[in-house]
């Protein structure tokens, strides 16, 4: 054979792997709105960047007449690129070729991807759309995905790992996404659940359709699952190369710098998104816009517990990651979900070297029946391991109020802070002048001639021997009070003589966070 045929030949053989389903497949697959797997890993990769491995893997199951089969690339498209200049390894499953379906030979092709990018230490992100373990191949559809779960545990804080959910993720299929650091969805495209509609409806008697059991917003708003929600493939694509510019390939680099931009302080001005009346809401976003080069903030599970606000900014070109009450969702207050967030997030930003930037205001932890049953010991503690683990550069500012245990919980000194700063409008106590004047005084208050004057009176004395910042100061648990106006200036100080910053923790196998 001369070279020319078996270059012809390759053609060929190339030609009709990348078919995937074929023709009717790829009509269906457009025709419920969806790009092909190919299509999109283009779509998000940088141009020409991509390169194509295993396309020729054929699938192993014999039973069932899949001998008789031809899945081409056995359902999975894998492959290295880059994103904004980033090296990343990546998989798209192909819903044309047999559902997507997970065999032997597909949860092969994507180990071996995974394994490159532990390997190279690059990130590894996954675009999901499948039926699920391939019903025909048995237990070896099930071996591949505890495969997939081992090595995403492995990955887990050294290499970022990115899920792009792009059809159906159903029955145990979703727990790879689960132990993955940042869960993409889009509008009428995603679903995700353990057990279906159908099986909810034998087994439960209970009827909910596809998008309102798993979909793409109750994800991204009620089960907290997701962390990016799109309305379309585009823009989801988007998201993930925006995330990209934020983090680093793997646990033992920074970040790309950026050239430092200034806060446009025209929109976000200090004195103008920070309300004069204490018990006035604000958005808290404002205020990190406020101070973060040119007031970009990628924020990260937005529409989920949006008492507290994450996300990433950048400051003199650095990235940060900021943690904040929300004063306009709550009061802000910490309760299971809010915790869950921040503590993961937190975490996230430790195993990565992203300092942490946390702004408070917050009357405390939720009180209530509901929060107490539903765990609110076990999921507060999880902020508090959190911040006390971390090791990377943490930087508090308070704001407003920091009562109780959320002073505590909001990476104060006492969780080791390196720099504690609080504003002068910032006050610092065990609970609110109201409540504890009311329990401290309560006798006083109840014997007086007038128990009203009286409360009040209390009241004011508590407000000022306590509500402020300065009691705090003096005891060194806040490192300096500074003007509003000073906190990007403060912030960039801190960040600058924490860049060599190392700690020492005991040694052990592992702790114990409350999970
Ligand atoms: C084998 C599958 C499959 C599967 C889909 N297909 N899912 N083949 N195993 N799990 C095949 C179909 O037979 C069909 O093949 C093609 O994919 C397209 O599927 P359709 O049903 O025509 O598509 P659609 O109408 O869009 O429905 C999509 C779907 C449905 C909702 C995902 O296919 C479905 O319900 N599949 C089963 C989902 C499920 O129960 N999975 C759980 C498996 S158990 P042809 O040849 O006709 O094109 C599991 C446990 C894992 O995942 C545990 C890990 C710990």
């Amino acid at each position: 054979m001369s070279i020319n045929s078996k270059t012809q030949e390759l053609k060929q053989r190339m030609q009709a792997a990348l078919q995937g389903g074929g023709e009717k497949a790829v009509e269906k697959q457009k025709a419920s709105g969806k790009l092909t797997a190919r299509e999109r890993i283009l779509a998000l990769l940088d141009k020409d960047s991509f390169h194509e491995y295993d396309l020729f893997i054929q699938h192993s199951g014999r039973d069932f007449d899949m001998d008789k089969k031809i899945l081409p690339g056995d359902g999975v498209v894998t492959g290295t690129g880059t994103i904004k200049g980033h090296p990343v390894c990546i998989y798209a499953q192909d819903f044309t070729v047999s559902g997507g379906s997970l065999g032997y030979m597909h949860a092969k092709k994507i180990c071996k991807i995974m394994d490159h990018a532990m390997t190279m230490r690059m990130p590894i992100i996954g675009i999901n759309d499948s039926g699920g373990a391939r019903i025909q191949e048995g237990v070896n559809a099930l071996a591949g995905y505890g495969e997939i779960f081992y090595r995403n545990t492995m990955a887990s804080g050294v290499i970022p790992q990115i899920s792009v959910i792009l059809g159906p993720c159903a029955g145990g299929a979703v727990y790879s996404p689960a132990l993955t650091d940042f869960v993409f969805v889009v509008d009428k495209i995603s679903n995700m659940f353990i057990t279906g509609p159908d099986v909810i409806k034998t087994v439960l008697g209970e009827e909910i359709s596809k998008e309102d059991l798993g979909g793409a917003k109750v994800h991204a708003e009620i089960s907290g699952n997701a962390h990016f929600y799109a309305e379309s493939e585009q823009e989801c694509f988007r998201q993930i190369q925006d995330l990209f510019t934020y983090i680093p390939w793997n646990n033992t680099k920074k970040a790309d710098k950026f050239e430092p931009k200034k806060p446009n302080t025209k929109e976000f001005k200090i004195n103008s998104v920070f309300p004069t009346n204490p018990s006035q809401p604000y958005d808290v976003r404002n205020i990190i816009k406020s101070i973060a080069d040119g007031s970009e903030f990628l924020e990260i599970q937005q529409l989920f517990a949006p008492n507290i606000v994450i996300g990433f900014s950048r400051i003199n070109g650095d990235t940060v990651g900021f943690v904040a009450n929300q004063p306009n969702a709550m009061a802000g207050v910490l309760d299971c979900n809010s915790s869950d967030k921040a503590a993961r997030f937190i975490r996230f930003c430790d195993a990565f070297n992203i300092p942490l930037i946390t702004f408070v205001d917050l009357p405390g932890y939720l009180p209530g029946i509901d929060q107490e049953h539903a765990g609110v010991i076990r999921h507060g503690a999880k902020i508090l391991y959190a911040y006390s683990e971390a090791t990377v550069p943490k930087i508090t500012v308070i704001l407003r109020k920091a009562y109780g245990g959320g002073y505590i919980a909001m990476c104060s000194a006492h969780l080791k802070a390196d720099f504690v700063f609080a504003w002068p409008t910032a006050e610092i106590a065990v609970m609110g002048p109201e409540g504890a004047a009311n329990i401290i005084f309560r006798k006083e208050i109840k014997e007086s001639d007038d128990p009203e004057a009286t409360r009040k009176e209390k009241i004011a004395d508590y407000k000022q021997k306590f509500a402020n910042p300065y009691v705090a100061a003096s005891y060194g648990y806040v490192d300096t009070v500074i003007q509003p106006s000073e906190t990007r200036k403060y912030i960039e100080h801190a960040l600058e003589i924490t860049r060599n910053k190392q700690q020492n923790t005991p040694f052990k196998k592992h702790g114990l966070p409350p999970f």
